[in-house]
């Protein structure tokens, strides 16, 4: 259940001071990917929250949310859509900026990506200011997507973004 998988979760995070800026401390989830019981049980448990059906496609977010978006479309057997940074989709592709916890930068998102009416599940490692989660958000409503649901594994609540994303109520394993 919840508890169980919040604690697997923190317990697989290994916080790294000064990366990758002074005053940044990182939370590093390479620990609980490499993990093969571990990440079974986070995959698991995130199609279990939302239930196998209740989306048509997962769209991932560069670059680690790419790490859940595939096993979670595997695991429920939908396909899966890659968000990246700017310049790296090759056709035509709809942008949104936004700013970082540290620094700034752009998403894109094929303007086909989606069958209109889509039910799109939105994945990534982690949500801090929420910049990245909102900025996909409107991606995927441009491309006629729509949200079924925002899930990540780590919610860094100091930051409050999910006071940017009252339309989509996050699902994060872990919240601190
Ligand atoms: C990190 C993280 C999220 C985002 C969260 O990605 O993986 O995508 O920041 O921050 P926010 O809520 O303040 O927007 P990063 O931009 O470092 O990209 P990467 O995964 O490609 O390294």
């Amino acid at each position: 259940g919840g508890p169980e998988v919040a604690a697997l979760v923190a317990s697989r995070i290994v916080d790294v001071p000064d990366f990758p800026q002074p005053g940044i401390v990182f939370k590093d989830l390479t620990p609980l990917f490499a993990d093969g019981d571990a990440f079974r049980e986070i995959i698991d448990a995130t199609v279990a929250h939302y239930g196998a059906g209740s989306f048509d496609v997962v769209a991932g977010i560069e670059a680690r949310g790419f790490v859940m978006a595939a096993a979670l479309a595997y695991a429920a057997g939908v396909g899966v859509v890659p968000v990246r940074k700017a310049g790296k989709l090759p056709r035509a592709t709809h942008t949104a900026q936004y700013a970082l916890e540290y620094g700034s930068a752009a998403l894109q998102v094929h303007t086909d990506a989606f069958v209109p009416g889509q039910r799109v599940l939105v994945v990534d490692d982690v949500l801090a200011t929420g910049g990245t989660a909102e900025a996909t958000l409107g991606l995927v409503e441009r491309a006629g997507g729509v949200v079924a649901g925002l899930t990540v594994l780590l919610e860094l609540e100091f930051l409050g973004g999910r006071a940017r994303l009252a339309a989509h109520e996050p699902h994060a394993l872990l919240r601190v």
